[in-house]
């Protein structure tokens, strides 16, 4: 069991389950409604709670009702929101999902308008019983102060990067961390057409890292420090019925299992088969 701390987001997610994908103007009633807390970095944490971890969530909420069934979630899953910084004006983040039980598919339309966890918020947290700190990446230039204070405070405290979308001065953080975990949209952005392609391509950009790209229903690929390649393929369930935060559970894994000293292999392994798990339910409760 390990202490972490995640810095990235949490919204509110209104995700209606449609039996078909809607075409563009139509009309169509949604079967079921969840309203549920998401957010990748809050996902990812809620998982790692489940795995046994002592869990520590930094990040920016609004000052606004629909704060409250955020708060509510990370309480229920003993993680730890004393670092959160609540702003005064703006709204939570949320998401409208349609989620479509055939598939599994989910389509997000994200809205946002609140400023983001910035360095003073981050100044104030005592990093010293850390074991391992998750960064979402979302605002580089002072995700970059949070990892030089880690950095010259921490040496040794291991850091993640989620890489999910390109973001100006994102590739000035990839020198600073232990694991890199890119999107396949991050690799297409760089002109890749394959996770092994797109590490090759980016390893001199990082080369004291490990490097995981993940793939969807294609599984995953990893480069050790060392420049061995590594790969998963996914887990499929027997029925596809939600992919939503499958990115998020996948990468609580590869934070888990590194933290227990697995390999880059079998940590891609296990965090493909976590992913492929939730994959075949609803949502991310009870995966463990
Ligand atoms: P995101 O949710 O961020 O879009 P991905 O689609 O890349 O993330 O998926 C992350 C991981 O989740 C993949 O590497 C794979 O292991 C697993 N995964 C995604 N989709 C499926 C699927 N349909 N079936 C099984 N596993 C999946
Ligand atoms: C899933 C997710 C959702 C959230 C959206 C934010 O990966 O974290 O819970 O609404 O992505 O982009």
């Amino acid at each position: 069991m390990a202490n972490i701390l995640g810095v990235g987001n949490a919204t509110l997610d209104i995700i209606n389950i449609v039996d078909g994908y809607p075409a563009e103007d139509d009309e169509v009633r949604a079967e079921a409604q969840r309203v549920y807390r998401g957010g990748n970095t809050a996902n990812s944490l809620v998982v790692l709670s489940q795995l046994g971890h002592r869990c520590r969530w930094a990040g920016t909420l609004a000052d606004e009702r629909d704060a409250r069934p955020i708060l509510d979630d990370f309480e229920r899953h003993h993680v730890d929101t004393a670092a959160a910084a609540t702003i005064s004006q703006g709204k939570v983040p949320t998401s409208y999902v349609i989620l479509n039980k055939r598939t599994g598919s989910r389509t997000i339309v994200h809205y946002r308008d609140l400023p983001e966890y910035a360095f003073k918020h981050f100044a104030r947290i005592d990093l010293q019983e850390l074991e391992w700190v998750h960064f979402e990446g979302r605002n580089p230039e002072a995700v970059k102060r949070m990892l030089q204070r880690v950095k010259a405070e921490r040496p040794e405290l291991r850091c993640s990067l989620e890489v999910e979308k390109h973001r100006p001065g994102i590739d000035a953080l990839f020198h600073h961390v232990d694991l890199l975990l890119f999107s396949r949209t991050f690799a297409e952005s760089r002109g890749a057409d394959s996770a092994e392609s797109f590490l090759d391509s980016i390893r001199n950009e990082a080369p004291e890292s490990d490097l995981v790209c993940a793939w969807g229903e294609q599984g995953a690929c990893g480069l050790t420090r060392r420049g061995q390649p590594v790969a998963t393929p996914a887990f499929v369930p027997p029925r596809v019925v939600d992919t939503l935060g499958a990115g998020d559970v996948f990468n609580a894994g590869m934070i888990d299992a590194r933290l227990r000293e697995q390999s880059l292999q079998s940590s891609l392994v296990a965090a493909a088969r976590l992913a492929g798990h939730k994959c075949g339910q609803e949502g991310i409760e009870g995966l463990v």
